[in-house]
């Protein structure tokens, strides 16, 4: 009885991945672009070359594009009329380099018109860019669609670097991503900057009680002070993520281990003993990070939501 139950389970599962509505998968383009990997690789490393912020970029674009109605590049969307796009929300302080999927997408057009998604050219290139910055690779399913809509207001859907660990796990939850699943996305934060607004709070006037979050090195608070100043006129003020921050490895669990995480969401990872393991696990085994960011960056690229093949990324057909 047990038995036939399991077998039934089993056979219920497959199913559902195999005939879900957008089902991605990894030989999508094999016979309408069958380059389609490599074509969006060279444009992007051409620009990674030039430019050392572009693969943080385009790994925060991917995930950014993921958490609002799913992998469907509704972030790459420009304002038009009176409707405000993503990009043009309050969080799109790190958003840049936009043009590096419009140089890949025509260069995908002109061997395959009308074939490739820009969502799934941004996930590609999110790949991309964990490569170039020495980081594992893996092969990214592809089939996503690209939305028709972006709104500004919608950017409240992100997650908050003042997040503690409940509201953090909501966040993912909701997309249905798990505890293991945020610790190691987190370990995005191994690449690129942040300015001074994203983690002031914990810096200055923190609480009634403690001028600087007790969660933090006091000395690393001294440095973000004298790098942050006070009033908010330098607004391009900010640190690199990590101290290895154009590498992708696991000095991130690291730094968050001796308190120098630089948002409350990173630093909340050891707030419950699941978490603290996780980091932990992280911050000793580079492969152990590396094998379990994948898995959960090919979980998170396959939340989808599209349903059109946009000519240009930046309008809707
Ligand atoms: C867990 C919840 C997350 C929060 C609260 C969060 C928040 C932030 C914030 C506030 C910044 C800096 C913005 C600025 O001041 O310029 C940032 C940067 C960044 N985030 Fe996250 N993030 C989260 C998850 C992720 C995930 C899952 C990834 C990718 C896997 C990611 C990749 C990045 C990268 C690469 C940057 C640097 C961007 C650049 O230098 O251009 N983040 N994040
Ligand atoms: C971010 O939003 C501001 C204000 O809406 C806008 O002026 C700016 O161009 C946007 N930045 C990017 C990179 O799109
Ligand atoms: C997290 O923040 C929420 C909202 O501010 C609060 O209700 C909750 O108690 C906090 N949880 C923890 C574990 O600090
Ligand atoms: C300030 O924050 C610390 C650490 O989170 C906490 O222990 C303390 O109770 C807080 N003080 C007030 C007045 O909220």
């Amino acid at each position: 009885m047990a038995f036939v139950a399991a077998l039934c389970l089993s056979s219920v599962l497959v199913f559902s991945i195999s005939s879900g509505a957008d089902a991605l998968s990894l030989n999508y383009y094999e016979k309408t672009c069958p380059d389609v990997d490599s074509i969006v690789t060279n444009a992007v490393n051409n620009a990674m070359m030039k430019d050392k912020t572009v693969p943080a970029a385009l790994l925060r674009m991917h995930f950014h594009d993921c958490f609002i109605r799913g992998c469907d590049a509704s972030v790459l969307l420009n304002s038009k009329g009176n409707n405000k796009a993503e990009k043009d929300g309050p969080p799109n302080i790190s958003l840049h380099a936009f043009y590096v999927i419009d140089n890949a997408k025509k260069e995908v057009e002109a061997s395959c018109p009308g074939v490739v998604s820009c969502a799934d050219i941004l996930a590609l290139a999110a790949r991309d860019a964990v490569v170039f910055s020495g980081g594992p690779t893996w092969d990214v399913p592809k089939g996503r669609k690209d939305g028709r809509k972006s709104r500004a207001s919608e950017t409240t859907q992100l997650p908050s670097p003042t997040f503690n660990i409940t509201q953090l796990q909501q966040s993912f939850s909701q997309r249905g991503l798990s505890l293991d699943d945020l610790v190691a996305l987190s370990g995005g934060h191994t690449l690129g900057f942040s300015h001074c607004s994203s983690f002031q709070s914990r810096i200055r006037n923190f609480n009634a009680t403690h001028d600087i979050d007790p969660s933090m090195h006091p000395s690393f608070a001294s440095s973000l002070r004298s790098i942050c100043p006070k009033s908010n006129r330098a607004k391009n003020a900010g640190t690199t993520m990590d101290p290895s921050s154009t590498t992708f490895d696991n000095t991130y669990f690291k730094s968050i281990l001796q308190k120098t995480g630089l948002f409350s969401s990173d630093q909340s990872l050891l707030s419950t003993p699941k978490t603290k393991d996780l980091v932990t696990k992280f911050a000793s085994s580079k492969a152990n990070f590396n094998k379990a960011f994948v898995s959960s960056m090919i979980k998170m690229s396959s939340i989808t939501g599209g349903q059109e093949v946009r000519k240009d990324c930046r309008v809707v057909n």
